[in-house]
């Protein structure tokens, strides 16, 4: 693709903000602007019918996968012409936004309609994709749908995952109508590239558009159930309790100074805690407590679990309750292709945007898809900082930006061999 061409290309940003709006409507959290699209819920469904409707509208071939996983590719290519990638996720957590994921596939769309209205001729297809329950807020681990596409996970093993509440994906999937027949892995992309809200503030702060990122850090998630004692708050001595609620309590307490000792990057939540029968007269007997850790460096971050771990199992020793542990996700840090980095950052630099490298302190699914071709992602800036949270925000222009470099980045690669 030559140098002129793309010059004069660019996404339509009214076309991109139109969509995001529309598909923000669905699973709308009233008196919000956030979103609530759980995966594999009915409002999942609407917001992937709506989204496919747009890809057939464009006369993209349309497959789904036995995980649910729905990729929209250029037709008129040779069969095993494999294409320059791109696409997010249009799940939500329970209390998020509308551009979390879903500016990644709406954008993919515009940069695959922009490419057909003015009749480029492509050495390869371009394709955009939306991943089953990237978010992992309803089934873990998350980023779901890229894992298993990519040959991560089995899809007889990810069909089996449950929620809390017991509901299996295989059968979710069966009723929303979304179980494809598109084989699973899937085919290799020639290259992929994700664009994304930065969802932190660094970009905001330095006053740069485009975050060229470089890779992901490392994620583990945990989840502890403490088993104990439930008596009687008022008539139990508390030299004679086994409260798994003093435990968990103690686990916030140990994650947060965790975080402080080792310093940056490591990050550390508890996001989730549980106490049953939560009730305000009796001694819980069972706290369910989750703990998201994170660092861009493996060994740390392995430093951090076995601290983590050995604290459980003291505080808990001490208080007579029991553990168990269960894994809900653990993915090592990622490092992306060091020449697709590089084509992103040309892009956005020959789209006059200021840019600077980074890491991405959120998982993608680009992290999966880097295990099996040349991969890399954009970020635009977020407002304020804040993701995962209704509030979320990124104004217009950002949105224009972060699509025209998706643009230049997906044309350079189609012309690219690896
Ligand atoms: C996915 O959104 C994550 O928690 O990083
Ligand atoms: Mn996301
Ligand atoms: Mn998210």
């Amino acid at each position: 693709m030559n140098d002129s061409v793309l010059e004069d290309l660019s996404i339509d940003p009214k076309r991109l903000v139109a969509r995001i709006e529309a598909l923000g409507e669905v699973g709308a959290i009233p008196g919000t602007t956030g979103c609530a699209r759980l995966a594999l819920t009915d409002d999942d469904l609407a917001g992937r019918d709506l989204v496919v409707t747009w890809m057939r509208d464009l006369g993209l071939d349309v497959t789904i996968d036995g995980i649910g996983n729905v990729i929209a590719t250029m037709p008129g290519f040779a069969a095993g012409n494999r294409p320059v990638m791109t696409g997010s996720h249009i799940d939500t957590v329970g209390t998020g936004g509308k551009y979390d994921g879903n500016l990644g596939v709406l954008a993919g769309l515009e940069v695959i309609e922009t490419v057909i209205a003015a009749g480029l001729e492509l050495d390869r297809p371009l394709a955009v994709g939306f991943f089953t329950n990237e978010e992992g807020a309803r089934f873990q681990p998350d980023m779901l749908g890229s894992l298993v596409y990519v040959g991560g996970l089995s899809l007889e093993d990810a069909l089996l995952i449950q929620d809390r509440d017991g509901a299996v994906v295989g059968e979710e999937l069966d009723r929303i109508g979304y179980s494809g027949p598109a084989p699973v892995p899937g085919p290799t992309p020639h290259a992929f590239v994700e664009l994304h809200i930065e969802q932190g503030p660094v970009l905001e702060n330095e006053d740069i558009t485009i975050g060229v990122v470089e890779g992901v850090q490392g994620i583990s998630w945990t989840e502890l159930t403490l088993n104990g004692q439930s008596c009687h708050a008022g008539t139990t001595p508390m030299r004679l309790r086994h409260d798994p609620g003093y435990v968990a309590s103690k686990i916030v307490t140990f994650v947060r100074d965790l975080t402080a000792e080792f310093g940056e990057p490591q990050v550390g939540t508890v996001g989730a805690i549980n106490l049953t029968p939560n009730l305000v007269n009796v001694v819980p007997s069972v706290a369910t407590i989750t703990v998201d850790l994170r660092n861009t460096n493996e060994a740390v971050l392995q430093q951090a679990e076995t601290k983590f771990r050995g604290f459980v199992a003291q505080a808990a020793e001490r208080e007579g309750v029991g553990v168990q542990t269960r894994m809900l996700a653990r993915f090592e840090p990622v490092n992306f292709d060091p020449r697709v980095i590089k084509i992103v950052e040309q892009s956005a630099a020959a789209a006059g945007l200021t840019h600077r490298r980074m890491p991405s302190g959120a998982g993608h699914d680009a992290q999966m898809f880097a295990r099996v071709c040349p991969t890399a992602m954009i970020f635009t800036k977020s407002v304020n900082g804040i993701s995962h949270n209704v509030t979320e925000y990124t104004e217009p222009a950002d949105l224009e930006a972060g699509a025209n470099v998706l643009l230049r980045t997906m044309l350079t690669l189609a012309g690219t061999e690896f």
